[in-house]
């Protein structure tokens, strides 16, 4: 077999009947060429012994976080060092639940927080278990900081129950390891974001925005940077933390933003303008604050510049990606937008539907390009970036 992944990995293992299936994905990891080091929890431990996984990798097993003998060979903190990736599978519910919140009540889940390195966890649960909210809250809370989530699968459980729950196979998970490690698609691009709300300045202590969470921006800026993009993200005032190995320049109304796309517009490769840039701007801004005197009060608002019109009229433009919020007759207008703004790609939304769009940590969308079209299911917003980076990667690498 050839050496497809000479990486050293690092396999934790946690409680589920699931575990067997890690001794096969080790000894499949062996093959391929990886050099890896196993961590067990106590209750991995109930399902299958550290012997075999001992046997399997030829190397010790870590299973305590007080083991003296295990901590002069290697401390954990070097242990984490040591590592190019962390591969959890499979991830039960209860330590998922405890890698969201941070605990350290574990060998392995102090090696999470100790790890600079990319983590993937396979969840394996009961579907029940899995579909439950809080579940479902922690594993959108993880992709969201980065954390890769492999799986579930769906089919016939251990328990009898037949739904989403199932570890990914071991081969699977084998594939996703060497597709992480093979250059990402869109190696030394350069990718400009915009996203987020602007705010539009009344008087000093007064402004007009809208609602927008920044969160698809903000998965899209970490999606094209896990495909090897270098990433610019533009965004107006959000609450999110900038994503990992990212750029932002943070601005505030639609001219700043504006002018900081177009400063940046001739070295880009490819533009999405994600940000609901407010289309109207107050005329002429209250040098003061606006005194209460009247009963009534007028604000002339003027249109602002539709930034991404302005880059695809640029002479040589970058690859352009925009989006369209409809409440009706979605294809009829988004295909309208792709035309009128001159886009390469849009990504179309139907907005008034209670588990999509702003503020969600869920979308669906609809791509949109010249001859083409992709539908994209409800999922989290982590997952629809990560089709939508794969999809408009294949369209750009096809025209350049
Ligand atoms: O025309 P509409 O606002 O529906 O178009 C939405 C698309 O245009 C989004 O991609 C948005 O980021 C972009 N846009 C822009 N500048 C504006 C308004 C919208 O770049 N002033």
């Amino acid at each position: 077999m050839q050496a497809t992944l000479k990486k050293k990995i690092l396999l934790g293992v946690t409680g589920g009947i699931a575990a067997y299936k890690s001794a096969e994905l080790l000894r499949l990891l062996v093959r391929a060429g990886a050099e890896v080091r196993v961590v067990m929890t106590a209750a991995a431990c109930e399902f299958v012994q550290p012997l075999t996984f001992h046997a399997l990798s030829g190397n010790r097993v870590y299973t305590d976080i007080f083991d003296a003998d295990a901590e002069s060979a290697m401390d954990h903190i070097e242990l984490a060092r040591w590592a190019d990736f962390m591969v959890i599978a499979p991830a039960s519910a209860d330590f998922i639940a405890k890698l969201n919140q941070g605990y350290g009540d574990n060998i392995l889940l102090t090696l999470c927080l100790a790890s600079k390195q990319p983590v993937a966890i396979a969840p394996a649960m009961n579907q029940q278990m899995y579909a439950n909210a809080a579940t479902q809250d922690n594993l959108a809370s993880l992709a969201d900081r980065g954390i890769l989530i492999w799986g579930p699968d769906s089919g016939e459980q251990a328990c009898g129950d037949v739904g989403l729950g199932r570890m990914l196979e071991a081969e699977t998970l084998l594939q996703e390891l060497e597709m992480h490690f093979r250059p990402g698609k869109l190696a030394s691009k350069r990718v400009l974001i915009t996203a987020g709300p602007t705010l539009e300045a009344i008087d000093p202590v007064r402004y007009i925005s809208n609602h927008s969470s920044g969160k698809m921006g903000y998965a899209l800026a970490r999606a094209a940077q896990s495909a090897g993009a270098e990433v610019t993200l533009v965004s107006g005032p959000v609450n999110l933390a900038i994503p990992a190995g990212t750029k932002r320049i943070s601005v505030n109304s639609a001219l700043e933003m504006r002018d900081a796309v177009m400063e940046r517009v001739e070295e880009t490769d490819i533009f999405i303008a994600c940000a609901a840039v407010s289309d109207y701007r107050v005329e002429q801004q209250a040098v003061q604050k606006i005194k209460k005197t009247d009963d009534q009060l007028q604000l002339l608002l003027i249109r602002n510049p539709d930034i991404v019109s302005e880059v695809t009229a640029f002479g040589n433009p970058p690859f352009c990606i925009g989006f369209a919020a409809e409440t009706e007759n979605l294809e009829a207008h988004a295909k309208a937008k792709l035309k009128r703004k001159n886009l390469d790609m849009i990504a179309a939304n139907l907005v008034g539907n209670s588990d999509t769009g702003f503020g969600h940590d869920s979308n669906e969308l609809h791509l949109f390009w010249a001859d083409g079209q992709l539908h994209l299911k409800l999922a989290s917003k982590q997952l629809i970036a990560q089709q939508l980076i794969d999809q408009m990667a294949n369209l750009y690498l096809a025209q350049n």
